[in-house]
């Protein structure tokens, strides 16, 4: 183990902290956290947590969702900047124009939000849940808060419900291209296509598996397919290859980078650690109002 890595475990232990990453981050980050897993996995670790702190090896809306689920616990980022575009691309004046016009209407909040957003709303979902938890909803209307890509693809499951969208999207995932799929596909005629449901249906409908980056490596593991097209964030590829290591698997197009992600490096999380300064911090009234449909997305999960 290099230095810098020793350094790491001696302080976290020291100093009693969880580390949790995303799949997004950079590999050599990910082999330095206790637990690495989806959005939705994430939010369930941090609320189980044991230790006094959680340092969050993500962008911005995980620490706050950490921090929102656990009040008593300090909560560290490596990088305060790391943030999701996406997160901010919801309007509160959105939502109160909707909850005006329908009567039976139910706000979703993808977890990608501001937790200013999420107090605005009445459930959170993540990409593995979203299905689950919409269907379970009594409320035939939905307005889907802020990614319109994974709720359009929600609503083509559940023809009963009348969807509103917001036109938040993801960067990474808006610019994979029908084109870059349809290329690849002719490149690697055998390879199964996998894709994150942040993409567009154009994108979607040439996917042989739709689904969060955690159903992603499940597919992958399960599919007698030797070859993969990926269509997400190309950090899942250190899982992906970890665990199918005579399997092959190619990104959809070159450049799927999530820039927010790739702000937490290994020597930040040591320069967090050796400081414990880079808290989350929230006002308790927003906290306690984002926690509730927080926890409605964890009970409803179940
Ligand atoms: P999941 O972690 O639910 O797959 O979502 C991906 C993502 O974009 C996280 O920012
Ligand atoms: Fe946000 Fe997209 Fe990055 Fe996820 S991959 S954090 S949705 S910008």
């Amino acid at each position: 183990m290099a230095e810098i890595e020793n350094r790491i475990k001696r302080l976290k232990e020291e100093k009693d902290v969880l580390i949790l990453a995303h799949y997004y981050v950079d590999e050599e980050v990910q082999k330095i956290a206790d637990c690495v897993g989806d959005s939705y996995y994430l939010s369930e670790k941090a609320v189980g947590a044991k230790e006094k702190v959680i340092l969050f090896c993500g962008v911005s809306f995980m620490g706050e969702s950490a921090k929102i689920l656990n009040p008593d616990k300090l909560v560290l980022m490596p990088d305060m900047e790391a943030d999701c575009p996406m997160a901010h691309m919801g309007a509160v004046e959105r939502i109160e124009k909707a909850k005006a016009e329908y009567e039976d209407l139910a706000v979703v909040c993808y977890i990608n939000s501001t937790a200013e957003l999420k107090r605005h709303c009445d459930v959170c979902v993540t990409s593995s849940n979203a299905m689950k938890i919409v269907n379970a909803l009594p409320n035939k209307n939905i307005l889907f808060v802020p990614d319109e890509n994974l709720g359009r693809y929600i609503a083509s499951k559940l023809p009963d419900k009348n969807f509103i969208f917001n036109d938040g999207y993801c960067y990474v995932h808006k610019e994979i291209t029908k084109q870059d799929v349809l290329a690849a596909k002719d490149k690697w005629p055998q390879a199964e296509v996998l894709a994150h449901p942040e993409c567009t249906m154009a994108v979607l409908e040439e996917a042989d598996y739709i689904g969060s980056t955690s159903g992603i490596i499940a597919r992958a593991g399960e599919s007698s397919a030797q070859e993969f097209i990926i269509c997400t964030e190309t950090g899942v590829f250190y899982e992906l290859r970890k665990n199918n290591p005579h399997k092959i698997f190619h990104p959809a197009k070159e450049q799927q980078v999530c820039e927010g992600m790739k702000k937490v490096t290994l020597e930040k999380v040591l320069k967090v650690l050796e400081n414990m300064d880079q808290t989350i911090e929230m006002k308790e009234d927003i906290r306690k109002e984002a926690q509730r449909p927080l926890s409605r997305m964890l009970e409803l999960a179940k």
